[in-house]
């Protein structure tokens, strides 16, 4: 019994990659831009962390990859202090940054064998992996273009393509899509999805893209004015939401119904031809409103469950006006 207890602490010993306790980080002293950050991440997961502009989501990825030094806190990745040897999680680590240089006066192609030759490839593998990801990136046909020259959103690729030479052991992505066309979105959610299937690659991506954190992330963090206010699993998430089934109807037959809604519990998303409910399926049923909305609008109404994008909206506090 207790080799099975100890066994099962050593498992989860061994499988935890990245573990943050108080993290916190006061830029000069006043502006708290992470606060009391405890992280868990497994092995071979893929944890999106979300939340608005300024919530602190790339300053908790520079410290974690020890480019920027905490307040206070511990990081531990990978059985490395973080903050005691920055040094030595930079040998283990792929990094996409938000924002950075590029050499300007290099093509995509010599930038990349270039960082692959630093990341220690010999020659021969350099350049099949550097033909490899211009393959998977569609990066082709600008392989000879001058990196200054390019686009924002293939610059973006470029970044992404820098970031997983190596085939790193962990891999850091802070808003890889941001800018991407939806090819292209694709494209990098597909090698982000064969790093950790094929390599076992843990890896911590940041995003504005809800459906992207859904489709992608086993586990998602919420951070909010630099503090973590949920993290877990999509199903997790869910379970701790006051709603749980979400009814899409058109806008003009929401106008039609929205009296039956006045003694229930629910929130109301209005996109532009159609209306998100949001509701307690308990409560709806009880006072037979699914039923209701059901018969007489059977054919424009779709039920499903509460998305992403609903938690983010209700953990971030958006309130949609009721009328
Ligand atoms: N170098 C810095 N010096 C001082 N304050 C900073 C610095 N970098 C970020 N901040 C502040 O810290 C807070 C968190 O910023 P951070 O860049 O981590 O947010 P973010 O969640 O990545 O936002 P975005 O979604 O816009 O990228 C913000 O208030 C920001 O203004
Ligand atoms: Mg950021």
């Amino acid at each position: 019994m207790l080799s099975k207890v100890l066994n099962k602490m050593i498992e989860e010993f061994d499988s935890v990659i990245i573990q943050t306790e108080g993290l916190t980080k006061i830029y000069e002293g006043k502006v708290k831009a992470n606060l009391d950050i405890n992280l868990k991440v497994y092995k071979g997961e893929i944890f999106g962390i979300v939340g608005p502009n300024g919530a602190g989501k790339t300053t908790l990825i520079r410290q974690l990859t020890g480019e920027l030094m905490p307040t206070s806190g511990k990081i531990r990745i990978n059985g490395i202090d973080v903050i005691e040897n920055p040094d030595e999680i930079k040998k283990i680590a792929g990094v996409c940054p938000q924002e950075a240089s590029l050499f300007n006066y290099l093509t995509v192609w010599e930038h990349l064998y270039y960082f692959a030759r630093l990341r220690g490839l010999r020659k021969e593998e350099a350049k099949k992996r550097v033909e490899e990801v211009i393959n998977n990136l569609n990066l082709m046909s600008y392989k000879n273009r001058l990196v200054g020259m390019l686009s924002g959103g293939l610059k973006r690729k470029v970044f992404v393509a820098l970031s997983i030479l190596g085939n790193p052991f962990i891999l850091f992505l802070d808003e890889p899509t941001t800018g991407l066309d939806p090819q292209s979105r694709r494209e990098v959610w597909d090698i982000i999805r064969n790093m950790r299937n094929e390599h076992g690659t843990t890896i911590i991506l940041t995003t504005h893209y809800m459906e992207e954190a859904e489709q992608l992330c086993d586990k998602v963090a919420i951070i909010k004015d630099g503090r973590i206010v949920k993290q877990g699993s999509l199903e997790k998430l869910r379970g701790e939401l006051k709603y749980d089934l979400k009814i899409r109807v058109p806008s003009q037959t929401f106008r039609k119904i929205s009296y039956k809604l006045s003694h229930i519990n629910h929130k109301l998303i209005r996109h532009r031809n159609h209306v998100d409910i949001l509701l307690d399926k308990k409560n709806a049923s009880a006072a037979g409103l699914v039923e209701d909305i059901l018969m007489s609008l059977q054919k424009d109404v779709v039920l499903t469950q509460p998305s992403l994008e609903d938690i983010y909206l209700e953990v971030i506090g958006y309130e949609e006006n009721t009328e």
